[in-house]
């Protein structure tokens, strides 16, 4: 089908000439007189581009442009001007005009004219195509965030469940051992349930709240030993940063382990002296965890009193990361550090 050019001009002959040439290449001009007629056409839809001569009986092309780029921005407009009229074709194309076009008398204005309609019409195309591709990335990208939001919520109520699943066979056990071991499984698990947790609850999937992350991590651990009659007192000093959801995964699991053996070991008896945990950004790119507190301490290299299954852990996470973990001398008690990398 022809597309439609409105052609604003006052001039009736001169669109009748216009009718004629631009009727050879295939398109089908509509005549507005005034820009009254031309709005009016407009209205009823169907117009593709539109031509716009400088003088109108009474006003002028520009007025006329001003309220188009307003109401209907998307439709191209070519302004025609006389001949020695330079700044009034900038002004037109600052107005918002596609392009402009000198009126002379000679036969070269028509192919001159139809070419900057076609050119402005592919313009426009382009402009509508690429506009619906940024919207439908937009889209997808909205898309894609609350599904993995989604995820993120069901693998942390997931794994909620099986935490819950195995406090309730803690319960059912007799046995101390048999119970240490499925309390500490079940604290595991609920470290990397919380760390999903706080993705789905920040806006960032990408990077997890350390501060945040790690003060529920030991809130909780600190509830659950309550459960099996072991008192804790954990003061925790965070600064504010985020990692990436990987690397925290691995400080949660670390900070699980480090927190759960100064429970059971740092202070025997009834004791509940402090367990500090502090994160510190040292620079742009690094923070430095630590773990500490007052107890009797230890030889990381001797015997240990478990099955040294969290030893294991937090050395495979500190490399997954990069990282290692660093036992530091102290008179009494304990402290581990472990590097973090920010970027
Ligand atoms: N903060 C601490 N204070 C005193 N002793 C500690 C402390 N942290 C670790 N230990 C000692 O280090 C040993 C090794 O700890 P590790 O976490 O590897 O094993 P575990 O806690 O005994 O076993 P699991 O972690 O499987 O329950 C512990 O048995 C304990 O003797
Ligand atoms: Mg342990």
């Amino acid at each position: 089908m022809a597309k439609k050019i409105l052609y604003v001009d006052d001039d009736f002959a001169l669109v009748r000439l216009a009718q004629k040439a631009f009727g050879r290449a295939d398109f089908e001009i509509a005549h507005a007189p005034d820009p009254e007629i031309g709005l009016t056409l407009l209205g009823r839809g169907g117009i593709s581009a539109i031509i716009l001569d400088h003088y109108l009986q009474g006003s002028t092309g520009l007025d006329l442009l001003q309220i188009l780029k307003q109401r209907y921005a998307q439709i191209p407009v070519v302004y025609v001007t006389g001949s020695s009229e330079a700044t009034i074709a900038v002004e037109a194309l600052k107005a918002g005009a596609a392009d402009y076009v000198i009126k002379t008398v000679g036969e070269d204005f028509w192919p001159l004219l139809i070419n900057s309609i076609e050119q402005a019409l592919e313009n426009a195309d382009l402009r509508a195509a690429q506009e619906r591709a940024e919207q439908e990335i937009r889209a997808g990208k909205e898309r894609a965030e609350i599904l993995l939001a989604e995820v993120n919520h069901r693998v942390a109520n997931s794994l909620a469940l099986v935490a819950a699943l195995i406090r309730l066979q803690v319960a059912s056990h007799d046995d101390e051992a048999v119970k240490a071991a499925l309390s500490e499984t079940q604290a595991r698990i609920s470290a990397i349930a919380s760390m999903h947790r706080s993705l789905y609850t920040s806006d960032d999937v990408r990077h997890v709240e350390m501060d945040r992350y790690i003060s529920t991590l030991a809130s909780e651990l600190a509830e659950s030993m309550a459960k099996d009659r072991r008192k804790s007192n954990i003061v925790c000093t965070l600064d504010r940063l985020s990692i990436t959801s990987d690397r925290a995964v691995s400080v949660g699991m670390i900070v699980t382990e480090l927190l759960t053996n100064a429970i059971k070991y740092a202070y025997p008896g009834a004791s509940d002296g402090e367990i500090r945990v502090v994160l510190t950004r040292t620079s742009d790119e690094e923070a430095i965890l630590v773990v500490e507190d007052d107890g009797q301490g230890f030889d990381p290299e001797g015997p240990v009193q478990g099955t040294g299954l969290g030893s294991r852990i937090v050395a495979s996470m500190a490399k997954t990361m990069g990282t290692g973990i660093r036992y530091v001398e102290r008179d009494r008690g304990t402290r581990a550090e472990v590097q973090l990398d920010l970027r």
